[in-house]
This record gives structure tokens, sequence and C-alpha cells, in this order.
């Protein structure tokens, strides 16, 4: 591992086009005493409160609960040059001595460009740019856990904000936080994408053989993921799911809404899945039906809320804290294959506390109405 860690003042948080306000306030709890820099659309620049010099570590728990960040760097701020070869020297003046494993270069605003074809492009433009000369010890590319990373976020043809990440995470391992792989031709949807890279940035384990039920399942992308991982799968939407994934054995589709499924037909599944297009607190209720129905044996939750407007993830926490009344542990993230979302992984660590007449259903309403009154928030 390369022990090299220069630091920086300044911290930089890439996120999807319009979330800058919510990595701002964010980051006001995250990192109390941190300013908010130079900013763009997609990028967020802060200076580190004085005397603070944050771990890598720390940095992971800053980035992780920011949730709209798709990654999160210790920035030295932009060079400037109008060629590869001025940048270069630039660069180098900046870094003199540094060695890097691997090397990021990533857009600010991926507008209408593919996660994946970023990150299959990204050796090619490295090279172009000469980084690969520059840092021929580094891996151009996706990074192994406990690589120091160079990251090069470009802003344009003559500018680069530069700055340095520790892998750790899958996500912290892609070049921008961007997942690499494309959404192969065979699958019915792009949720097949998005719930891939849920899997796979949250660690999900699932056996096979587990029941799971997916509330808004039409087409059948997340369904068709589910049945290779090996699950049974009850697809609920009043909406027709594809006949591909209909055609896939151990699939069943119960076409209504979630709402009018009754309570004993949800008690067993193991794993509750939902991707609906209504909004976070009606999803929640959704989910809620099904992990506190009596017998119900859900042990895990991956939950898309969708975000009509981003004024609107002033909720987030109160949404978060509704998990946590079922005895749920959630962890979130905006995924970079999905759009006006963030997506929630929750698994069981405790006991349900909203049982009815309890003091926990007070709790667990109380989850509900917070979520409530954040959707009346005006905007900031
Ligand atoms: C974004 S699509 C889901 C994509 C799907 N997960 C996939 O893998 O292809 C949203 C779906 O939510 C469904 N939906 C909306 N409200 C619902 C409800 N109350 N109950 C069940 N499904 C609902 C819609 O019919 C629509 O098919």
């Amino acid at each position: 591992m390369n022990d090299f860690e220069p630091r920086g003042e300044y911290l930089l948080v890439a996120c999807q086009a319009g979330a800058e306000d919510v990595v701002a306030a964010r980051m006001a709890q995250a990192l109390p005493g941190s300013t908010r820099g130079a900013w763009r659309r997609g990028v967020v620049t802060f200076r580190l409160p004085p005397g603070v010099d944050p771990s890598p570590a720390d940095l992971d728990r800053v980035r992780d609960s920011l949730v709209v960040a798709r990654t999160l760097f210790r920035c030295y701020g932009q060079i400037r040059w109008e060629d590869d070869a001025g940048r270069l020297t630039a660069l180098r003046e900046r870094l003199p001595a540094a060695r890097f494993d691997a090397v990021h270069l990533y857009p600010r605003d991926l507008r209408a460009l593919a996660a994946a074809d970023v990150v299959a492009d990204m050796p090619r433009l490295a090279t172009a740019a000469g980084l690969a000369a520059a840092f021929p010890e580094a891996t151009l590319g996706i990074a192994r856990p406990g690589d120091l990373v160079l990251d090069c976020l470009s802003d344009g043809d003559d500018r680069w904000w530069i700055g340095w990440h520790r892998a750790q995470a899958p996500s912290t391992c892609w070049p921008g936080g961007l997942h690499p792989r494309p959404l192969p031709g065979d699958k019915v949807s792009r949720a097949w994408l998005k719930l891939d890279e849920a899997i796979e940035s949250f660690g999900v384990e699932f056996s096979a053989g587990q029941h799971a039920c997916e509330l808004g399942a039409s087409p059948g992308g997340a369904c068709q993921r589910l049945l290779e991982s090996g699950l049974e799968v009850v697809g609920i939407d009043p909406a027709l799911v594809d006949p591909v994934v209909a055609a896939i054995p151990g699939f069943t589709q119960w076409r209504m809404r979630a709402r009018d499924v009754p309570l004993r037909d949800l008690r067993g599944f193991e794993w509750v899945v939902a991707d609906m297009n209504i909004d976070p607190t009606s999803t929640l209720e959704a989910i809620g039906r099904v992990v506190t129905a009596p017998g119900s044996r859900a042990g895990g939750i991956i939950a898309t809320l969708k975000i009509p407007d981003w004024s609107r993830a002033a909720g987030l926490d109160a949404w978060l804290g509704q998990f946590r009344c079922w005895g749920f542990t959630p962890r979130a993230r905006q995924l970079s294959t999905g759009g006006r979302e963030v997506c929630v992984v929750a698994l069981r660590t405790g006991p349900r506390r909203n049982r009815p007449g309890g003091q926990a259903a007070a709790q667990g309403s109380e989850g509900v109405r917070r979520a409530r009154s954040a959707r009346r928030r005006p905007d900031r």
C-alpha cells in the first residue's frame, strides 16, 4: 500500500446535477465548521474547519452521511492550462513527490453519458491526457481497496479539479463513484442495473431460495436481477410484467396495488424491494405493511425513494428514522445509475418497535408524521 497522503485544505464532493444544495445542507451537519467554497453543477467544494485534518475513515463517514455524494476527495483546487503538457507540469508542481496506486479521470457533469461508458472510456482519455506517462505505476481505472487514488475531475477542456482519496468501499474504487457495468442487452429495464449497483455498493448478500416481493415491479428488470440471484420472487404491480420475466421459474405476479394485498399474504418474504413511482411517504407506508405484517419474516429492505424535487430531500433523516422504528439499520445512497431518487438498503438488526398499542407504535407513527411534515416544509 502506498502510504503517501498529501494534504489538501478543501473537500470536493461530486453529485448528480441539481443536488448541490442537498450536499451543502448535509455537510453542515456531517462536518460542522466547514464552509462552502466554489461550486458548479455537479460539484461543491468545502474548506475544512481550521485545524481539522480528517482521516480517510472520517471522510468515508462524511461521504456516507451526505447520501447524495457520488464521490468525495481531498482537493487542492483547480489547475488550468491550455494544453495537456502544461497541465501535467502544473499537476506535478502541486504534487511534487506524490505516487498514486490509481488515477481516476471523470467529467463534472455526466449529462447524457452513462456511468459505465465514462468508466470504460477513462483509460483512453487518461492516456491521451498524459496521465499514463506521468504516473506509470498507477492503474488507470477501477482501484483496489486500500489504493491511494489521484482524482482529476475534468471541468471543460482546459481545467481539472485535482485531489486524492483512499479507496475502500466499492463505490470509492469506481472512477467518480460511477458504477462500471453497462446494462446487458437481455434485461427488460434499467431497474436491473440500479439493483445491480445497489447490491454491489452495499454488499447485499442473498441466499438462494429466499423469498422476495417487489412493490412496483413492472416491467421487471429488478425482479429479473433477484431471480438471477436464485430468489423466489413475487412482483406486485397493477401494470403487467414483461413476458420474458413472467416466464422465469420462481416468478409470480400479483396484479394489484401494494395496499390491496391482504396482510396475511405478506408475511413470507425475507426481502422487500420497492421501486414505485409514488411519494416517499407512500412508499414507506407500503413497505411498513410488509415488515410489520403479523408473522413477517422480513430481514432486508431495498427501497427506492423517489425525490420529485431535491428540496424534498430535507425529509431524508425522518424517512431513515422510519426504518429504525421497524428495527432495521438503514444505509442510503443516490446511485450513479439512478435518477432523482435515493436507494436505501436496510437490514433487520433489532426488534420491531411499532407494535400496535405500545410505546413503540407511537414511535413508528411519529416517523411517518415527521416524514409527512418534512413533505410540507417549504423549499429553502
Ligand atoms: C419505476 S417503475 C418500476 C420499475 C421496476 N422496478 C422494474 O424493475 O422494471 C414504477 C412502477 O410502480 C408501479 N406502482 C405505482 N404505484 C404503485 C402501487 N401503489 N402499488 C404497486 N405498484 C405501484 C407503477 O405501476 C410502475 O410500474
